[in-house]
């Protein structure tokens, strides 16, 4: 009998619940023991394990956060840490491992994939920032919740008319701020992965008031190269108009996960298990042309970016 250990790993994102619950399901379906290790790696090397039957993954599918816990371990990264959770693995005998996280629990697992441990990753962050798959889980709740946020200072903005700047998360991906920013009628998303002159945001807002525009909403993502505060000074005594900064910050790591989320969720766990018991490895699964397949992991993670040009360009047309 096959013995799968899940963990979840790095910033929680919403759905995540959804993937364990899948795994659970799925494999005990294929006759496989699945045991939850908790605290992500923090766990695996401190052997902070037990097994998981269909019950004890009951009324999570709607949850946000992770019922496993999650950590960002500083030993996992060391090699002594590695060789703890190897031996960890090896005392409860478990073939392989599902890690459900972005980009550095991905690294965290091909490292282990290096150590002879059978491996299996599922995409699980709001950041969106993995290249090989056109979505992660956690991201279409996270831009849903910066919409309906962006919906409400909008209100607030145009009452007092005022340029709001929304500080959003996404790390070194700017797709948060460039989605929600679409979607939300932004006059202009300012993103690291092209990051735009201040100067040409002042002007587009001074124009827009001068025809008329109410107010103005402009969507920073957190890796844009300034800080925000400095941002909004530099807006207010360039346009000499007031100028107010909200940060979401982890508001949008929570909630309850979208339908997209818990479909995506589901379905990846599915396929992780499909693959298992195929007796395949070392693969991250994703999303691709709205098939969900497994990867390579390693060349997975050396996928650049899904950054969108013609989506970033079409703001300043849609905000005119
Ligand atoms: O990776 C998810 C994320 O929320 C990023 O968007 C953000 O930069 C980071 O995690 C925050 O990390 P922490 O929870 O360690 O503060």
């Amino acid at each position: 009998m096959m013995k799968v250990g899940i963990l979840t790993s790095g910033g929680d994102s919403p759905g995540m619940n959804a993937a364990v619950r899948a795994v659970v399901r799925f494999g005990i379906a294929k006759g496989m023991k699945i045991y939850g290790i908790y605290r992500g790696y923090e766990g695996l090397i401190d052997g902070e394990i037990e097994e998981l039957d269909r019950r004890s993954v009951g009324d999570i599918l709607q949850r946000g956060g992770t019922m496993l816990k999650t950590a960002r371990s500083e030993r996992f990264m060391t090699l002594e840490g590695r060789k703890k959770a190897l031996t960890t693995i090896e005392t409860f005998g478990l073939d392989a491992i599902i890690v459900v996280g972005g980009n550095g629990s991905f690294a965290g697992a091909l490292e282990l994939s290096k150590m002879g441990v059978n491996v299996m990753c599922i995409p699980g962050t709001i950041d969106n920032d993995l290249g090989y798959t056109e979505s992660t889980i956690g991201f279409d709740t996270a831009v849903n919740t910066v919409l309906e946020a962006i919906t409400r200072i909008r209100d607030t903005s145009s009452s007092h008319e005022r340029t709001t700047v929304i500080e959003v998360m996404g790390r070194h991906c700017g797709d948060i701020a460039l989605y929600a920013g679409i979607a939300g009628g932004a006059e202009a998303v300012l993103l690291p992965e092209e990051p735009r002159d201040v100067n040409s945001v002042c002007r587009k807002i001074i124009e827009g008031s001068n025809q008329g525009k109410q107010h103005s909403i402009i969507i920073k993502a957190e890796g844009y190269p300034m800080d925000s505060q400095e941002l909004v000074k530099e807006i207010s005594d360039r346009t000499g108009r007031p100028v107010r900064l909200v940060v979401l910050s982890y508001l949008q790591r929570g909630g309850s996960p979208t339908l997209a989320d818990r479909l995506l969720a589901t379905r990846c766990g599915d396929k992780a298990i499909e693959l298992l018991d195929a007796g395949l490895m070392n693969k991250a699964i994703g999303q691709v042309d709205g098939k969900v397949l497994g990867f390579n992991l390693e060349k997975a993670l050396a996928e650049p970016g899904n950054f969108d040009r013609h989506m970033y360009e079409s703001v300043d047309i849609l905000s005119q």
